[in-house]
């Protein structure tokens, strides 16, 4: 048997970013993951921080590499009706901003991070459960390197995404909220300077499409495709045909293309557990939520919990005060569901469901239309798109 302080399930963002924070709190945690460090490393998402969450990365001391290679972006473009409409975010907010600088970018440094300072994060491990949650000594039992290990804790913190192992075993105890959309996204990076210095989110007869990118050299794009899209009906060049049919502008516009070195299909859904705690298992990131990409929040909002989280483990450890962490959920899930509408919203406005009826696409276009032209609106979609402020 072995023992910690925190056990952290789970080497995404927010079990790494919970590790980090831990450590400069002077609390203990052993971090544990499925997959190697490569597999984890080289899984493409999402692209977009928010400046809280570059700002806590920073405090963290992890966010050199991110201001040396991230791009700092003030503004994001609406494209519908053949017209482009810019939506000044950083003008609009107060100054704030977003970086763009893939999660796989964030991931490697806390992983680098975390293995320069000897502490414990175990790859490849395997058989994972977690047992006495409801007591003030649970366990998680697994197997690592040949031998099977149980290791003690004061708390577990479910970090193990959607398909983690923590969620279900206290499923009994929470109560599932959650929408499935008729519609994915199939995302592509390919070698091309982006065609816009800017993020441009599409609302095309044809579907949605997203233009993004990872750096000067590299773009990634989105496309709206059917939930069971089969990858090979999409050769490249189909990819890059209904990519410049679906940002195409009256005055004329053509998007660089260039060698497509990564293709797949992301599945869209939203989805809430409440509460996102039980006993002294804490739930964080996508073990508790699930966001449709197309807000750019998923991973933020995992960071959001986590910060809640390594407060409230701080004061526990600092001087045996319980309420930070009996308080957890409530306060994760004001800004969660803050963010589960804004996610909504923004998917409702841009995506065209198949079948949708002419009355809707009229409403549609009405709403785009509104949120580019009224102060008021583009507020809106400005402040939840940079992030609200840190709590
Ligand atoms: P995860 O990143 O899922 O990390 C959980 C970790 O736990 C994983 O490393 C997993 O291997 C590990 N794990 C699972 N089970 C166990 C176990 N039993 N024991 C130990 N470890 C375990 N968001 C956007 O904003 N834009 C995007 O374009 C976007 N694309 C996405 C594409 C995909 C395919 C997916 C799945 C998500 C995407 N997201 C996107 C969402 C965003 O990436 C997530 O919100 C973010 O990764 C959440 O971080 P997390 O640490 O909570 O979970
Ligand atoms: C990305 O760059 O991967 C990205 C950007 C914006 C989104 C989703 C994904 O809304």
């Amino acid at each position: 048997m072995t023992e910690t302080q925190v056990a952290i399930v789970g080497a995404g963002p927010a079990g790494l970013v919970l590790a980090r924070l831990l450590k400069r709190r002077g609390v203990e945690a052993v971090v544990l993951e499925l997959r190697s460090r490569d597999y984890v490393e080289g899984r493409v998402r999402a692209g977009v921080l928010e400046q809280r969450t570059v700002d806590l990365l920073d405090e963290a001391g992890v966010a050199e590499r991110l201001h040396r290679e991230g791009m700092v972006h003030q503004g994001v473009e609406l494209r519908f009706g053949g017209r482009s409409h810019r939506i000044d975010l950083s003008g609009l907010t107060g100054g704030r901003k977003i970086t763009v600088y893939g999660q796989q970018e964030v991931v490697k440094d806390l992983i680098a991070a975390r293995l320069e300072s000897g502490l414990p994060l175990h790859f490849e491990v395997s058989d994972v459960t977690v047992a006495d949650v409801e007591s003030e000594r649970p366990a998680v039992r697994f197997t690592h390197e040949g031998s099977e290990v149980e290791l003690r804790c004061d708390v577990i913190a479910g970090c193990d995404g959607f398909h983690g192992i923590c969620r279900p075993a206290i499923a009994s105890a929470l109560r599932v909220f959650e929408r499935e959309y008729p519609f994915a996204w199939l995302g592509i990076l390919a070698n091309a300077k982006p065609s816009s210095e800017e993020l441009i989110y599409a609302n095309h007869a044809n579907g949605f499409a997203l233009h993004s990118m990872r750096s000067p050299e590299v773009i990634r794009s989105y496309l709206q495709c059917r939930p069971d899209e089969d990858l090979d009906e999409w050769p490249d060049e189909r990819v890059w045909e209904e990519l410049q049919t679906r940002f195409e502008l009256d005055e004329g516009f053509s998007l660089n293309e260039g060698e497509i070195f990564d293709k797949g299909v992301t599945p869209m859904r939203s989805f809430v557990v409440e509460p996102m705690q039980h006993g002294r298992l804490f739930l964080a990131g996508d073990a508790a939520h699930i966001v449709p990409p197309t807000g750019a929040k998923g991973l933020n909002l995992a960071v959001a919990d986590v910060e809640v989280l390594a407060s409230a483990l701080e004061s526990f450890y600092g001087s045996g005060d319980t309420a930070g962490l009996d308080a957890y959920s409530e306060q994760c899930l004001r800004r969660v569901w803050r963010v589960q509408h804004f996610s909504s919203w923004m998917t409702s406005m841009l995506h065209r469901p198949p079948g949708q009826d002419p009355f809707e696409a009229k409403l549609q276009l009405s709403q785009l239309e509104y949120v580019c032209s009224s102060h008021a609106a583009s507020t809106t979609l400005a402040e939840n798109y940079v992030g609200l402020e840190r709590v």
